[in-house]
């Protein structure tokens, strides 16, 4: 791995491409949909040969010195894990498949419990739908009230409207840090602030957009919850994680039932074991924990601010780029710095889909649709957009290539 070319320019990859063997096997590739997953560095997949070649064996549950060893790993990932995303209570960290199994967990095991008719539920304009939807359910379910707080003039979230929709009857006010559709990075801090304000909503907080991009530290957040993805962070598919704080993990029933997460198991009734084991059922996924411990070893080695230096250079030259061809318009704020390596997108009279499909032809990579966030693009008028997204194999050339595709295509259907 090289940490020496890390220009903020963007025009060289603050990765050589020889990390990621799928870029290295296809030189001609621009790959920029790293939102939607990033590639996977052979760090990465050298931890993963080496757990299976080396340890592997079921953990918690063999006396055998090979089983002990896979009780390591697993142990030694979640350590190292709570370290990266600055987390010192370790065992608050609950190994999850991502995001979303993070978000339904703590909406089905503390929003049963805790949400009733009469409560109010807050989200944001901007949420994935998985910050979105098992929030609705739950209003649905409990009859609390789903209330969504718009986007302001600027295209960010209206603060001044999100201190008006929390009450003392909010339960949940749930948000992203960073948008997976526009980029834009929302101001945690002060919305946590007027969260607090009102009364004792629980704050969650979608970090799937920041983690793999910022550097994020979660005890400072102040948040009650926070979710991310692993395998946009360069480590597996299915690996990810819940943290909470301690005294509602504590306090919360488990979301599964099974091996590994119990204490006594009686004719009647059961008992849970210690966390984190009472949130994991079932034989854990070591080799995603491995993994993604092995992604925060490479995202270190790199430097979580030079991956933000990287990707805003990169961000604010594709914005500059695509807003000189006419026709096109940007969606998401104006400011480069203040998104992450994210440029949504629209080309006048030509389908999103078809500018995808074009630029496929020409060997570069973006996600077209509606993001897995429709309330948002409702808001923005937009069904679609095309969206493009940095990571640190991400250079000035793929820009490039990024912007000549888009000019080929609106030449191709304006002719057509
Ligand atoms: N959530 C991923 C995206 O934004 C899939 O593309």
């Amino acid at each position: 791995m090289s940490t020496s070319n890390s220009a903020p320019s963007g025009a060289h990859a603050l990765a050589p491409r020889s990390d990621f063997p799928l870029l290295a096997a296809q030189p001609g590739l621009v790959y920029l949909d790293s939102a939607a997953t990033s590639q996977k560095p052979r760090m990465v997949l050298d931890a993963l040969t080496a757990y299976y070649t080396t340890h592997n064996a079921n953990p918690h549950r063999g006396a055998y010195t090979l089983a002990a060893n896979a009780t390591q790993a697993y142990h030694d990932a979640r350590r190292r894990l709570a370290e990266f995303i600055g987390v010192a209570d370790t065992d608050t960290v609950i190994f999850t498949r991502g995001a979303t199994e993070s978000l339904n967990l703590v909406s089905a095991a503390w929003g049963r419990a805790n949400v009733h008719a009469g409560d109010n539920i807050v989200v944001t304009r901007m949420e994935h739908h998985a910050n979105f939807v098992p929030w609705q359910q739950l209003a649905l379910t409990t009859g609390a009230e789903f209330r969504i707080c718009e986007l302001d003039a600027a295209g960010g979230i209206d603060l001044a409207l999100l201190a008006t929709l929390v009450d003392s009857r909010t339960k949940v006010v749930a948000f992203g840090q960073v948008s997976n559709a526009l980029g834009t990075i929302n101001p945690v801090t002060e919305m946590v602030r007027i969260a607090r304000a009102a009364g004792t909503a629980l704050v969650v907080c979608d970090g799937a957009q920041a983690v793999p991009h910022l550097r994020v530290n979660i005890d400072a957040l102040g948040v009650d919850a926070y979710v991310f993805s692993g395998h946009k962070m360069g480590g597996p598919m299915g690996s990810g994680a819940l943290v909470m704080r301690r005294a509602l993990l504590e306090t919360m029933s488990p979301y599964h039932f099974g091996g590994d997460m119990i204490e006594w198991v009686h004719d009647d009734t059961s008992t849970w074991n210690l966390l984190p084991h009472k949130f994991e059922a079932g034989t854990p996924n070591v080799e995603a924990a491995v993994g993604l411990a092995a992604a925060c070893d490479y995202l270190d080695a790199l430097g979580m601010d030079a991956v933000r230096a990287h990707e805003v250079a990169l961000t604010a030259a594709a914005m500059q780029a695509l807003t000189a061809i006419p026709g096109v318009t940007l969606y998401g704020t104006a400011d480069a710095a203040g998104r992450s390596g994210v440029v949504s997108f629209s080309v006048a009279d030509v389908h999103p889909h078809d500018i995808a499909t074009a630029l496929d032809v020409d060997g570069v990579c973006v996600r077209a649709g509606h993001h897995c966030a429709q309330p948002l693009m409702r808001a923005l008028g937009a069904h679609s957009t095309v969206r493009a997204s940095f990571w640190v194999y991400s250079t000035a050339d793929d820009v490039t290539r990024l912007v000549a595709g888009v000019r080929a295509a609106q030449r191709r259907f304006a002719d057509g």
